[in-house]
């Protein structure tokens, strides 16, 4: 008969401590299992066992010093370590993108080897991070490949949702828990781990009986390892495809004087629709959709599905950036020696995260136009200035916006950080030599900045 579940109180082990591991990680911790991370970059495995959180994200920081102290999260000395302490291994690597928009699959098989040829005992290995369909598939190959004599590997999937600002109340607050499994045993292992979590109870307050019963809670979607795979990737381009459906509605709007905020409010209102994630702007970014639909983009290719659909969503996204450019022209004609103000380098506010920005995006073809730049950003400026855009020399770095707004030509708002919208405008307005503001996330309320005086673009609002 086979085995109902494979661990009882498992060992928990984190490989990859970024932006997905270490909110994961600590939120396991947070809810009762003895966790144990690592990170290849020893030196950010240092910061993060001596309490340095390596990035930004609310709570982030108390939540690691809490399960330093509890004793329940630790960090391992190397990779090995942690694999050897742990019974559940997640798999929280990256999987970047190769230059023919495929997933970067190398860190993932690096971390399969390494779990194979460290393991005395037998493991769950549970892949965390967005992968393409059949990966797991390929891990389960590499584990059996590089297994020792007597050790066992099972495989399951597990896609995180935690989105980069809100991960760790992402991680508490789930919308589901899709586990993707190929037994029983690690069904009610997975099941086992996520119940204190959905119950509030402790992992010892947990009966065998609650476990088995668990998958009838609405919350537990399970299925095989590739559906799994599937929900992930095809929930990031769905979401993606959202935004440059509303980016191109946005365009209409401008064309025909018409307003994509109510546009937006009228449509989201039919719950099948949903309103959010229908605010038009300089388009989506960051390390996850971009990524994840040229990547999924590519294995619907490699598998012979005719992709064009989702080609287009990625085009319209890369578009975006242009016409804000465009539009900075129309006004201010020639960018040469101009001024101009950025706001926002972030990819979206309540995070210090610039990979794949458009604000990024933005800022290169403002320096391809050799303006001057004066930038912005509540956190991202440190994460700017280590990158190779910042070797441009006409930048001045603000730590206060109303600063950044004297004698400039323009000011731009490339990220939607809620503070933008409190800045006493009527100071900056005079501070400015042209008060225009370009308002490229539609943060501002149009009339209240044409009242103050402002020559003021928005998207898809007013041309
Ligand atoms: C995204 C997903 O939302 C998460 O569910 C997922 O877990 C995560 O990727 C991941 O795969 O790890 P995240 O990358 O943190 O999360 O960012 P989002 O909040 O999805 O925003 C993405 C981009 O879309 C941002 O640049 C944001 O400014 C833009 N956006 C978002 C819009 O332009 N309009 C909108 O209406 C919403």
């Amino acid at each position: 008969m086979e085995e109902k579940i494979m661990f009882d109180n498992p060992n928990i082990g984190i490989l990859g401590l970024g932006h997905v591991g270490l909110p994961t990680a600590l939120g396991l911790a947070d809810i009762g299992w003895n966790v144990i991370g690592a990170d290849d970059l020893k030196s950010k495995a240092q910061d993060i066992a001596n309490g340095d959180a390596p990035f930004y994200e609310p709570g982030l920081s108390e939540m690691l010093i809490k399960n330093i102290n509890s004793g329940r999260f630790s960090v391992a000395s190397s990779v090995e370590e942690a694999i050897d302490a742990s019974d559940v291994i997640f798999v929280c690597v990256g999987t970047p993108q190769n230059d023919d928009g495929s997933a970067d699959l190398s860190q993932i098989e690096n971390a399969g080897r390494t779990i194979a040829q460290n393991s005395n005992t037998n493991k769950l290995v549970v892949e965390k991070s967005t992968t393409p369909v059949s990966t797991s598939l390929r891990i389960k190959d590499t584990l059996r490949r590089y297994a020792k004599e007597n050790v066992e590997f099972e495989v399951a999937v597990n896609p995180e949702f935690l989105r980069e600002g809100t991960g760790l109340y992402d991680f508490f607050n789930p919308d589901r828990i899709v586990l993707g499994v190929e037994s029983e045993a690690a069904k009610n292992t997975l099941l086992q781990i996520y119940l204190p979590l959905l119950a509030q109870t402790n992992p010892s307050d947990i009966s065998d009986k609650e476990i088995y019963e668990a998958k009838s809670n609405d919350k537990f979607v399970i299925t095989d390892v590739n559906t799994a795979e599937l929900i992930k990737h095809a929930s990031n381009s769905f979401l993606a495809t959202k935004i440059s459906f509303i980016n191109l509605v946005a365009d209409i709007c401008e064309k025909s004087g018409s307003d994509v905020s109510k546009v937006a409010k009228g449509m989201g209102l039919d719950p099948r629709i949903g309103s959010s994630f229908l605010q038009a702007g300089l388009g989506f970014g960051g390390y996850c959709l971009p990524k994840d639909i040229k990547a999924f983009t590519k294995i619907g290719e490699d598998l012979g599905v005719d992709m064009s659909f989702f080609r287009e969503v990625d085009n319209v996204n890369i578009r975006r950036v242009d016409q804000i450019i465009d539009k900075l022209k129309g006004k201010l004609w020639v960018l040469r020696d101009k001024t101009i103000a950025v706001w926002g380098i972030a990819f979206k506010p309540g995070t210090d995260d610039i990979r794949e920005s458009p604000a990024m995006a933005l800022i290169e073809k403002l320096i391809e136009e050799e303006v001057k730049l004066n930038l912005h950003d509540p956190k991202a400026m440190e994460e700017f200035k280590r990158t190779s855009l910042s070797e441009y020399s006409n930048i001045e770095y603000f730590t206060d916006p109303i600063d950044s707004s004297n004698n400039v030509d323009a000011i731009i708002i490339a990220t939607d950080w809620p503070e933008f919208k409190s800045v006493d405008y009527k100071n900056i307005k005079d501070a400015m030599q042209y008060p225009f503001v370009l308002d490229a996330r539609n943060l501002l309320n149009p009339v209240e900045m044409l009242d103050i005086g402002f020559d003021y673009i928005g998207v898809g609002r007013y041309s």
